[in-house]
């Protein structure tokens, strides 16, 4: 009788806190200027392992399951708000440095979420690209993220770009190393490489630089991402562990984004 009394308050709480939860976005989407959205926005999507370590899980794997969700709100959001591209730091070059229980774990979770995202992408007018080293990934991986980039191909909504087995130093040095490959068959003469020739030989030029990095988990780092890109990106940190970010938490970033006074070295006119 107790426990059935108790269950139903924190059921009641539940839907009252939901309830403040919408109020607030709807409130945050009313402030926000259409026109001063972020163009392209990337996500440092952090914090998966403490996640599940807070709920007292030993395997950190259930923290990337639990991530899954805040992709989907995140893709979600940025589709229905009409921006032009999300790039999400899925896994670094780095992290093949974990466990291997881990990251083999990771890649069969990419494989499932590439397949069951599918119908979405497609009903969103979403095209899937991945930017990385991606002949890393394991086979069963690399089908399943080349069947879902060709099917979305001719999508001409938001570009959603994975970054996985990426590495911001390995992007630069691959444009490098086409920038040599240019100058040893004579095609290019040293003096001519300036700063667009390294941004044209990146991964996906036509992304074009992040306006807002968002991180989440509170790190204060960039952890290889994007190096070259995020020149002049504004930078939101916050401590929301990735899979509790919402698009509440979005919304929040995207309004102080559109506070922020970008100078790009020049004096602000306003
Ligand atoms: C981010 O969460 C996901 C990946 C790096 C693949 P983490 O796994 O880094 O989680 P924390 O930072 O240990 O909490
Ligand atoms: C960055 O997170 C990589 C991804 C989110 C995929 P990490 O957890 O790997 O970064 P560090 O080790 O804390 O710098
Ligand atoms: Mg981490």
């Amino acid at each position: 009788m107790i426990r059935s009394a108790k269950r139903e308050k924190a059921a009641k709480q539940q839907e009252a806190d939901a309830a403040a939860v919408e109020r607030r976005e709807k409130e945050l989407e009313r402030s926000l200027k259409p026109s001063l959205l972020p163009r392209h926005v990337a996500i440092i999507m952090d914090g998966n392992g403490r996640w599940a370590r807070s709920r007292g899980w030993s395997e950190r794997i259930r923290g990337h399951e639990a991530g899954t969700q805040a992709v989907r709100a995140a893709v979600e959001t940025c589709a229905r708000l009409k921006l032009e591209a999300l790039t999400l730091y899925a896994f670094s070059l780095e992290n093949w440095q974990r466990p291997r229980r881990e990251t083999s774990a990771l890649m069969h979770l990419l494989r499932r979420f590439l397949v069951a995202e599918r119908d979405e992408l497609m009903e969103n007018n979403i095209r899937l690209i991945a930017t990385g080293r991606l002949d890393d990934l394991p086979g069963y991986a690399r089908q399943a993220l080349d069947k879902t980039r060709e099917m979305t191909a001719a999508n001409t909504g938001l570009v959603l770009n994975l970054a996985l087995s990426y590495s911001g130093r390995e992007e630069i040095a691959h444009a490098v190393r086409a920038l040599a490959q240019q100058v040893a068959e004579g095609r290019l003469q040293p003096d001519d490489i300036v700063q667009e020739s390294i941004t044209e030989n990146l991964y996906a030029p036509e992304l074009g630089d992040p306006d807002l990095l968002i991180r989440t988990s509170g790190e204060l780092r960039v952890s290889n991402f994007l190096l070259w890109q995020i020149a002049y990106a504004e930078i939101y940190i916050t401590d929301v562990l990735w899979p509790d970010f919402r698009k509440v938490h979005l919304l929040e970033a995207f309004v102080d984004y559109q506070k922020r006074s970008r100078r790009f070295g020049k004096v602000d006119i306003n």
